[in-house]
């Protein structure tokens, strides 16, 4: 089986959250049970900066509406077979993938994503320009959702799926956009990618796509009614019968305390000592005061409204009388980037903050923190409650998505039986968050069922193999139709 797996970013070459990590991840597992699975993605400076071996394959000097772009092909550190799309015009310049150093949405980025998709489909269509031809492209959120489009407007195109990692991000731009990106006016229409008068990309794909698949069977339903479906519901519940939740895996290399090297000291479940370690080289990174028997909450996060970080950051003062210290990472929101910096000038040795992306702090935060909170108000599916669960780092969560299908709350009973795997709280409250770390901090001073609940947490098998499989079942599905 042949799937072109087209994706704007892809560990460990460009990376801004866990649509990166999956991209890394799931085609190199799909591989692993026998599918010619090919990553394409564009080419960003620090993507070019990394292809050191490439071939050439193709060139686009006149695609209407499009700037002249080339197709390389190389491989990733995985050898995962690698389209680059390079488009120096579109992809190479300093700043973010989406967005600019100052966290400006790129004022181009319906053509930059436009150029992607068109590109997707073209190697999706007999006329393709290279030698591969996929039996079916495979797209990842908006930034390739006009893939679907445009295959299903090209004579000879093989079929498509999305899958749906955020329903909140969906790549909305002005009407006249579906000229500029020589789409058929026809398909400016409630039935195509017309949305409340703008164009959506990713509504295109969720009209036109043969399937559509989301990262968590609970998001998967969640989407399909009014408070989490952002205004999408009634076509996601109208395309139930092609919509499949599949929970997402992690790369188990990666992500191993027992092999990590970006921590202080490697440990495993059979011998975590080495946490203390971790625990200490984390106190001395975020400015904490160097306590072995205080429990220290890590967070590694996107600073957004999703996150639901304003409630923690709204009772840090009340954790630190529980007490309990807080070492803080991520970037994004200016205003609660301001409010976590004030804390920790308030509370310092207390609260610890690192405004920024580091791929090596998020992995010690892992390694070093006593436990992991993350109080998301919707959640598609998560990572970071399984890196958690897999360091010996109870996730503490919001019953919501992904991580309502991925951590089982911590009580006697499933303690005892074996499925414990955290705290569960319900209801976006700050009571119920503070009632739940109150509830994990009681826990933690029991060293017995600390070390019970840690070992539980780091014997769960998150591995991709499950999940590679559900995915070629929908390639299937969808190949048989
Ligand atoms: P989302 O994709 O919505 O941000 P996920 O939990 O699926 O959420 O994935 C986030 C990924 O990005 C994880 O691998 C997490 O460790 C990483 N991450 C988020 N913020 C940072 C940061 N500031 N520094 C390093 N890694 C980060
Ligand atoms: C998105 C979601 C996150 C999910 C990730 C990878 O960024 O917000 O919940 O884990 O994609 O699928």
């Amino acid at each position: 089986m042949k799937i072109l797996f087209a994706t704007s970013e892809v560990v460990p070459l460009i990376k801004t959250g866990g649509l990166a990590d999956v991209s890394g991840a799931l085609p190199a597992a799909l591989r692993s049970i026998g599918v010619d699975v090919r990553v394409l993605v564009p080419g960003y400076s620090q993507v070019m900066a990394q292809l050191t071996q490439h071939k050439f394959e193709a060139t686009f000097n006149d695609l209407p509406g499009f700037p002249a772009a080339r197709l390389l092909s190389g491989l990733m550190p995985n050898k995962v077979p690698l389209y680059v799309l390079d488009c120096p015009t579109l992809y190479q310049r300093e700043g973010g993938p989406y967005q600019d150093a100052a966290g400006q949405d790129w004022s181009d980025n319906a053509q930059r994503f436009g150029l992607l998709s068109k590109v997707a489909a073209m190697l999706g269509c007999s006329t393709s320009p290279i030698g591969w031809l996929p039996e079916l492209v495979h797209c990842n959120d908006w930034q390739t959702g006009l893939t679907s489009a445009y295959l299903h407007f090209s004579p000879g195109a093989v079929p498509s799926i999305i899958t749906i990692h955020n329903l909140a991000f969906q790549g909305i731009f002005p009407a006249t956009m579906v000229q500029s990106l020589h789409l058929p006016g026809s398909c400016f229409n409630i039935n195509g990618v017309e949305f409340h008068g703008n164009m959506s990309f990713l509504k295109a794909a969720l009209f036109y796509a043969d399937h559509i698949t989301t990262v968590s069977p609970n998001y998967a339903i969640e989407i399909q009614k009014e408070a989490l479906g952002f205004g999408l519901q009634g076509l996601l519940t109208t395309r139930r019968k092609d919509l499949t939740g599949i929970l997402n895996g992690i790369d188990t290399v990666e992500w191993d305390p027992a092999r990590d090297k970006h921590i202080a000291k490697r440990f495993s479940s059979k011998d975590m000592s080495g946490k203390a370690a971790n625990k200490e080289a984390l106190q001395s990174r975020f400015g904490l005061n160097l306590e072995a028997n205080l429990p220290l909450l890590g967070v590694v996060s996107r600073f957004t409204e999703q996150k639901g970080l304003d409630l923690l950051l709204e009772i840090a003062p009340l954790l630190t009388e529980l007490p309990v210290q807080i070492a803080m990472l991520g970037s994004g929101d200016a205003q609660m980037q301001k409010v976590a910096r004030d804390l920790s000038h308030l509370y310092p040795g207390k609260i610890g903050i690192h405004i920024g992306f580091s791929e090596e702090l998020s992995h010690l935060i892992e390694a070093g923190a006593d436990m992991f909170v993350m109080p998301s108000r919707f959640e598609p599916c998560g990572l970071n409650q399984f890196y958690s669960q897999r360091y010996g780092t109870p996730p503490i969560v919001h019953a919501t998505g992904g991580l309502a299908d991925s951590v089982t709350d911590c009580t006697e009973t499933t303690l005892k039986n074996g499925t414990a795997s955290g705290f569960v709280f319900s209801g976006m409250t700050v009571g119920n968050l503070m009632g739940t770390i109150r509830r994990a901090v009681e826990l933690y001073h029991d060293n017995e069922k600390w070390n019970a609940l840690c070992k539980l947490c780091m014997s769960k098998d998150f591995s991709w193999e499950t999940s590679a499989k559900a995915y070629r079942s929908v390639y299937l599905k969808v190949l048989e139709k």
